[in-house]
């Protein structure tokens, strides 16, 4: 244990967040997509039993992977690394930034690297997404990665980033074993990514992305999220831009999670719209490819009487077309607490009993726990993102990790 962050009580708990009651304005949008329970006894299915009510959130499994109440298995761990961020985007934090986590409260290089050990030899998880805050805030980044990949020859290791400062650090991260990337890039205009992130980095950002594709690190996709009367009308702009350099556009509904609490359902543009949009100016087909467990509906582009196909987009309906049911994520945050649901009210704190000298075996059957009380959909057996009910979770998206 590192001495540093030994502490005095030490048990892993479900912590209990609080709630605020936001969505305000909320319009009853479909709160489909939630899996139904699964059945005791259930074994691994991505969309979960029949039955009638939800099963009670004890009685864990005490071997294998990461099964849930509703059958689903997580196979998908996110990782936050930092909870600090370099830009101040209006959807997710506030201008002022948010009360950072103390040094010794985040987890540590080893402590990352334990932790994926376990997730990945004990529990099945057989992708890694690093988040943040910002990764690239961490200076160790190269080094937590590259420990990583010691551990894991064959895992695919993606980050999440705004590629500000990437241009520097893009070859070290591919050298140390980093896989792919998706970069969070909301517009074109530099006047309105200064408005929308609060600082002026929109070729910072651009040179990052040409590092990392120099430097190897594909295929990388570009996340937009889309604000009503803010970046909505470059949705054809965006994909001919991404299309043409070779990037997968996905366009992304404004979830719930912004550090403001101001996030209104009436400001949303609806995955339907965004398809209307893009089909002003291309043609757009369903991916042979299917989608699996991801967020993103992925569609083929072809540019009119065209039959190549150009590019894809992704579009990320959490709020209009929700995709719980065959959710397979779980998510570790910088300070090293298990959130089973993007949305989720309650942790569970892993990286104490970490330092209280937990073997993996220990970690896994916290984990197991956690797991098996992952909510149905959106934080909640019951309520859906868009319900006027809907209760937003206290921590906010930079300090979950998306
Ligand atoms: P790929 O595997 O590269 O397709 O990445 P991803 O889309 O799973 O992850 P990324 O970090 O790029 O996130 C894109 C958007 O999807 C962000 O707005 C995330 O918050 C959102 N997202 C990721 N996972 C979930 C999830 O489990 N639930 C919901 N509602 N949104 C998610
Ligand atoms: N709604 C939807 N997506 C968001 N992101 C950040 N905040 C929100 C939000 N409120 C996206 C970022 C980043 C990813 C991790 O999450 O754009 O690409
Ligand atoms: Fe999974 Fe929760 Fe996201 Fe739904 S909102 S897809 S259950 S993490």
């Amino acid at each position: 244990m590192d001495a540093e962050h030994a502490s005095a009580t030490r048990r892993p708990v479900a912590v209990s967040l609080g709630a605020t009651v936001t969505a305000s304005g909320a319009t009853a949008l479909p709160s489909t997509g939630a899996p139904p329970p699964a059945r005791a006894g259930a074994t691994a299915g991505v969309h979960g039993a029949a039955g009638a009510t939800a099963l009670p959130a004890t009685g864990a499994p005490r071997e294998g992977g990461l099964l849930d109440r509703f059958g689903r298995v997580a196979t998908d761990l996110r990782v936050s690394v930092i909870d600090k961020c370099n830009l101040r985007c209006t959807y997710c934090m506030p201008a002022d930034g948010m009360p950072w986590l103390p040094q010794t409260q985040l987890m540590s290089a080893d402590e990352i690297r334990r932790i994926v050990r376990v997730a990945v030899h004990s529990l099945g998880a057989e992708e890694l997404r690093i988040t943040g805050g910002e990764p690239l805030v961490r200076k160790d980044l190269e080094h937590i990665i590259a420990g990583i990949r010691a551990d894991n020859p064959d895992l695919p290791i993606s980050m999440t980033t705004n590629a500000v400062g990437l241009d520097k650090r893009a070859h070290a991260l591919k050298d140390a074993g980093l896989t792919r990337l998706n970069v969070s890039l909301d517009t074109l205009h530099p006047e309105t990514f200064a408005e929308l992130t609060r600082r002026p980095h929109l070729d910072k950002v651009l040179a990052g992305l040409q590092a990392a594709r120099a430097a190897g690190l594909g295929p990388i996709k570009i996340n937009a999220v889309l604000l009503a009367g803010v970046n909505d009308t470059e949705i054809v702009p965006l994909v001919e831009w991404a299309v043409s350099n070779g990037f997968e556009m996905r366009f992304i509904e404004d979830m719930p999670l912004d550090g403001d609490r101001s996030w209104s359902a009436q400001n949303v543009i609806p995955a339907r719209d965004i398809r209307a949009a893009i089909e002003q100016a291309f043609a757009l087909s369903a991916d042979p490819r299917g989608r699996g467990a991801a967020p993103a509906e992925r569609w083929e582009v072809r540019r009119p009487g065209e039959t190549e196909v150009a590019g894809h987009v992704g579009i990320i309906s959490s709020v209009t077309e929700p995709f719980c049911a065959a959710c397979t994520r779980t998510r570790v945050t910088a300070d090293g607490r298990i959130r089973s649901c993007l949305f989720s009210h309650e942790e569970t704190d892993l990286l104490t009993a970490l330092r209280d000298g937990a073997d993996d075996e220990g970690l896994a059957q916290v984990w197991r726990d956690a797991m098996w009380a992952k909510p149905r959909a959106h934080g909640s057996d019951r309520v859906g993102l868009a319900r006027a009910d809907f209760v937003q979770p206290e921590r906010t998206m930079s300090a979950i990790g998306g």
